[in-house]
């Protein structure tokens, strides 16, 4: 049946449904790419991208041009219907932030009037167990048979910034909610990814993809862990972490202000929310990852005091939510920002040489803010911030100054 696909429908236009429909149109499918956002449909109708993403515009204006790639606010009918919409979460009523999966659903029910016989309906975005199951169900209650329509999990993995590569490249991990939807999707993949495409279930495929963001989170935590302790102690936490990995079995990660982004801050909370009592260790870790960023900020309002100047300038080095990109969600960096800045005892000047401008933020040039600054705080391990002549005292809470 693999062998007839020609068709495929995505629902979401955004950083992993955008690049996805535009590798496949240049693949030689016919891709229907549907989003909600009327100015998102509008943008990439014109052959246009509405995010950054090395090559991406590139890919899409071949694909638009070809007439392989069409953007519109509906669905249409396809043989393959990928789901590329947010799963966030939210802050309820409890200690433990939930998993959002309504614009899944949504985007599920969307779809009902348009899925037939043997088609494959595949959920791309990071989700909590259990949410292909709900797929399933969504699609049985619009009158679907799932046992003739193909439902799998394949979690997206790309790195932004290499994303048009990692498409093709990353091995994938494909679940169905039965064998045969595994197996139907899997051979879908093999048309288009270099890398191996390992089957399983949906609910496997699931947690894989949270496990993944889970372990780097535990593993930051460790090394965040590492720089209180060091710090307390009079020790330097880089110096330790370049002795401790030169044992053959050893690789500690950098400490920083905590963890940003909207995947290895967000997706363990997925876990704790399925099971709070056996998730004790990921909970942690998202905790202590978390309490790093506010002890930086006590940090910064303790050192600032010391200087025994009325109002200090304080250079704050750096917004992303890491190194290098002008991605700012989840940023732990922006956070210390915030709440700084309504402190009325410091003068503080932000620099994120990433970004031309920023609504919240008036932004300085790194080398003006260095200059004026009577505390220099390296929030983001910029490669740009390297090297620079400071001589006023400075915080580097993310290894700026080390080899
Ligand atoms: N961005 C990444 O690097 C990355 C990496 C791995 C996994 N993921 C996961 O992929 C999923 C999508 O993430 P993203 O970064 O592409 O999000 P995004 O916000 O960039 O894009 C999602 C798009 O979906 C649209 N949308 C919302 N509801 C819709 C609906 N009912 N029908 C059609 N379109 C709808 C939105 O308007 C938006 O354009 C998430 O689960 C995310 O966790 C993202």
């Amino acid at each position: 049946m693999e062998n007839e696909i020609s068709r495929i429908c995505v629902m979401g236009l955004g950083y992993i449904g955008l690049p996805t429909s535009a590798l496949l149109a240049n693949r030689g499918f016919q891709v229907h790419g549907v989003d909600v956002n009327p100015k998102t449909v509008d943008i990439i109708s014109q052959g246009r991208i509405h995010i950054v993403e090395p090559e991406l515009d590139t890919f899409v204006r071949a694909a638009v041009e070809s007439g392989n790639l069409k953007a519109s606010l509906l669905p249409a009918e396809a043989d393959v219907f990928v789901l590329a919409v947010p799963t966030p979460f939210h802050h309820g009523s409890g200690d433990t932030p939930r998993p959002n999966i309504d614009y899944v659903l949504e985007a599920t029910r969307a779809i009902v009037p348009y899925v037939r016989e043997g088609n494959i309906v595949i959920l791309e975005s990071t989700s909590p167990v259990g949410t292909t199951d709900q797929v399933a169900k969504v699609l049985r209650a619009g009158g679907i048979d799932t046992d003739r329509v193909h439902v799998a999990h394949c979690p997206e993995r790309v790195l932004p910034g290499q994303i048009m590569r990692e498409l093709i490249e990353n091995d994938r991990v494909v679940g169905g909610v039965t064998p045969e939807a595994t197996r139907a999707t899997a051979a879908f993949y093999r048309r288009f990814v270099a890398g191996e495409v390992l089957e399983t279930d949906a609910r496997t495929a699931e947690m894989a993809k949270l496990t993944e963001n889970s372990c780097r989170d535990v593993q930051i935590a460790f090394a965040n862990e590492l720089s209180l302790i060091c710090d307390r102690m009079g020790i330097d936490v880089w110096e330790l972490i370049r002795l401790a990995n030169r044992h053959p079995r050893i690789n500690i990660l950098q400490p920083g202000v905590g963890v940003g982004g909207h995947c290895i801050a967000v997706d363990p909370w997925f876990i704790v929310d399925s099971d709070p009592e056996n998730s004790r260790m990921i909970r942690k870790a998202r905790e202590i990852n978390l309490g790093k960023t506010e002890w930086v900020i006590g940090r910064i309002r303790d050192e600032a005091a010391k200087l025994g100047k009325a109002k200090p300038v304080v250079a704050l080095m750096g917004l992303a939510f890491k190194p290098d990109i002008d991605d700012l969600r989840e940023s732990p960096a922006v956070h210390i920002a915030e709440t700084l800045k309504d402190d009325d005892r410091l003068e503080l000047l932000f620099v994120e040489p990433n970004l031309r401008e920023h609504v919240r933020f008036a932004l300085t040039p790194a080398d003006e803010a260095v200059r004026q600054a009577d505390l220099v705080v390296y929030l983001v391990r910029h490669k740009i911030f390297k090297g620079m002549q400071v001589s006023a005292p400075v915080l580097d809470f993310c290894g700026v100054l080390q080899p």
